[in-house]
């Protein structure tokens, strides 16, 4: 691949998952757009992966459409198209509570964070996509959204990757006809803040499945689920 061929935003690229995605698309040699919703926490994790200028900052609260707009104007006027969009930015508010007892607020901001930022973004910027009719998105989902493996508790979070996941099937579905490719990877169990030391998968291992399907073929697949780069159930 050449250098910057493709251009890539990244939700929630300060840390975790996220910033070991922004440093793996510009390893893979795309041109990043690491994106969070604290401008300091931004530059701070910018400088720490000194990347020169394959990494760029763009503050961005997923939640706040007029931030997404700010961001897709800028990316219209530096850019001119967007090539890949990772829906990664994530929150898990409700461990080990009960569907009974969670509260309706946590259910609306966990909704908010994890389905309409990705819903929004998508919106903003697959219209793009398609005028340079190339387009690779991928909803980092969890197997907490998989009606296949759904278990008790931690409700708010698991409708909210469950929504992703329908998100992603009707996305591929009118997208079929285009070279716009919307997939949905569970990272598995990962030692980041969300998923705590005890987690065996490393950050880095988890943001290299992810960019597979960031940077897939004219080939790859649309509307699929994936785990370690294989398909699982929905
Ligand atoms: N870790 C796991 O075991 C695991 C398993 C399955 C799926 N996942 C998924 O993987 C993704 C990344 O998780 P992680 O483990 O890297 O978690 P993390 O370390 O907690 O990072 C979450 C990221 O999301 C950002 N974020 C939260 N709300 C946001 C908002 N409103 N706007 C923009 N960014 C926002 C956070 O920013 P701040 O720093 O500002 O909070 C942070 O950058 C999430 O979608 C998560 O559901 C994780």
């Amino acid at each position: 691949m050449s250098e910057e061929r493709y251009i890539a935003i990244v939700t929630g690229g300060n840390r975790g998952i996220g910033y070991e995605i922004c440093k793996e698309l510009a390893r893979v040699g795309c041109k990043v757009v690491l994106t969070c919703r604290n401008d300091a926490e931004g530059r701070r994790a910018l400088s720490k992966l000194n990347s020169g200028d394959k990494i760029v900052f763009h503050k961005l609260d997923v939640t706040d459409t007029n931030e997404i707009e700010l961001l897709r104007n800028w990316i219209v006027a530096t850019y001119g198209r967007l090539d890949i969009l990772i829906n990664n930015a994530g929150v898990y508010l409700d461990e080990r509570v009960s569907v009974f007892d969670v509260d309706e607020k946590i259910m609306r901001d966990t909704l908010e964070v994890n389905f309409y930022g990705a819903f929004h973004m998508c919106r903003a910027f697959v219209p793009l996509m398609r005028k340079n009719g190339y387009g690779r998105i991928v909803n980092v989902s969890s197997g907490y959204g998989a009606m296949s493996e759904m278990g008790g508790k931690v409700a708010a979070y698991r409708i909210s990757k469950v929504a992703l996941n329908a998100l992603t099937l009707i996305m591929a579905q009118e997208l079929r006809d285009s070279n716009i490719k919307v997939n949905a990877v569970c990272p598995s169990w990962v030692s980041t803040e969300m998923g705590g030391t005890m987690a065996p998968v490393t950050p880095e291992a988890a943001a290299k499945d992810i960019v597979h399907f960031a940077i897939l073929g004219e080939s790859g697949r649309s509307g699929g689920f994936f785990r370690y780069k294989k398909p699982i159930p929905w």
